[in-house]
């Protein structure tokens, strides 16, 4: 595979986790207080291939936390869609793998990345990275409990003298893992610096070809996942916060490789509409009061692009009931249009 401009990707090939098909093998990233289910359908019909829920934490699972429960309220049309989980404890995660299979999930994913110090001082997400007996085991117990397929998403490993993720991904294989998705930093990079994307190929390099490897970290565009796919051997891409805002990207990185030429970006009205579409579903899913306070931040994202736009993001951060939110997308996309106007 040769990546060269204007060139045509058709050896891009649909992703296959185990029994599961995952086409185009373009996939959202799991985010905490972002991949809700709002985030992921929106993601989904803009061509992601595949999305990836929040981290959901075992422990509160099994403690029947209502907010890890709604995490694993999945969408029929959302389908194929993977509940990610997070945990030390194996027979605890494997408890929480079967919930989430119960749940419609199609895949269970293993957090072994996140880097917050609480997460990491209970010895859950990158903290695995550290301890390998204790990972094997949550990797067994959890392959064990269900039928889905089970892959694990981590970082490369603690910090750059202790880059663990090549060796600890090989011994999942063997127990059972049926996709690795590699963060290209270290815990100790958190996302201060440039993802290393030669993380992903010496994971790839170790795995072979015994299962996808799933690239992640500083994707930004059509070009950039291409990039990645030539430069590492990844079998597929993961986009995280690129898509904020621009969940056009999954669209555009299929178009490129399928075509090698770049689709437009969105128009203003384009985003306009995007803002109100994800504004009502996320109202839909949790009310209100909670969905204008997510807003604030996606709003910012989404009224993004157009001179003078930095007031109206402004007032996003501001935002107390939906109506107030449709009257700025409304404002701005006036703005917009008189910017277009301008220009002319
Ligand atoms: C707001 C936010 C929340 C995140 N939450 C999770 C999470 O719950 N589970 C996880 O595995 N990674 C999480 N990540 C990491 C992303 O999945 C991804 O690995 C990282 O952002 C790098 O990809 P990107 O450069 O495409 O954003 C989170 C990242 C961000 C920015």
């Amino acid at each position: 595979m040769c990546y060269n401009e204007g060139q045509i990707w058709s050896e891009v090939e649909a992703l296959q986790i185990g029994t599961l098909t995952i086409d185009p093998p373009v996939l959202l990233a799991p985010m905490a207080g972002v991949s809700n289910r709002a985030y992921r359908l929106i993601a989904r019909r803009q061509g992601a291939g595949l999305c990836v829920t929040e981290m959901v934490n075992a422990n509160a699972l099994l403690h029947q936390s209502r907010k890890s429960a709604s995490m694993m309220d999945l969408d029929p049309e959302e389908a194929p869609v993977g509940v990610q989980i997070a945990g030390s404890d194996p027979e605890t995660m494997a408890e929480a793998a079967r919930m989430a299979e119960a749940a419609g999930a199609d895949l269970v994913d293993i957090n072994m990345g996140c880097p917050v110090r609480k997460v990491v001082a209970n010895g859950d997400g990158s903290a695995l990275l550290t301890r390998a007996d204790v990972a094997e085991a949550v990797v067994e117990a959890v392959v064990k409990a269900v039928r889905i397929p089970v892959t694990v998403k981590m970082r490369a490993g603690w910090d750059a003298s202790s880059i663990t993720a090549p060796q600890l991904a090989e011994r999942f294989v063997a127990l059972g893992v049926q996709a690795i998705a590699i963060h290209a930093r270290t815990r100790a990079d958190f996302y201060q610096r440039p993802a290393n994307w030669d993380y992903i190929r010496q994971v790839k390099a170790r795995v072979g070809d015994a299962v996808p490897v799933i690239g992640n970290g500083d994707v930004d565009g059509p070009q950039a996942a291409a990039r990645m796919m030539e430069e590492t051997g990844c079998d597929a891409v993961m986009i995280g916060r690129a898509s904020f805002g621009d969940p056009w990207i999954f669209r555009r990185v299929v178009h490129y490789w399928r075509t090698g030429r770049e689709l437009e970006p969105p128009s203003a009205e384009e985003r306009a509409a995007m803002a109100l579409a994800h504004l009502e579903r996320l109202v839909e899913l949790k009310g209100e009061f909670v969905a204008v306070r997510e807003m604030r931040k996606q709003l910012g994202w989404y009224l993004k692009g157009v001179e003078g736009s930095a007031r109206f993001r402004a007032f996003a951060t501001a935002l107390e009931t939906a109506s107030e939110a449709r009257e700025l997308v409304a404002a701005w996309l006036r703005h917009a249009r008189g910017r277009a106007m301008a220009w002319q």
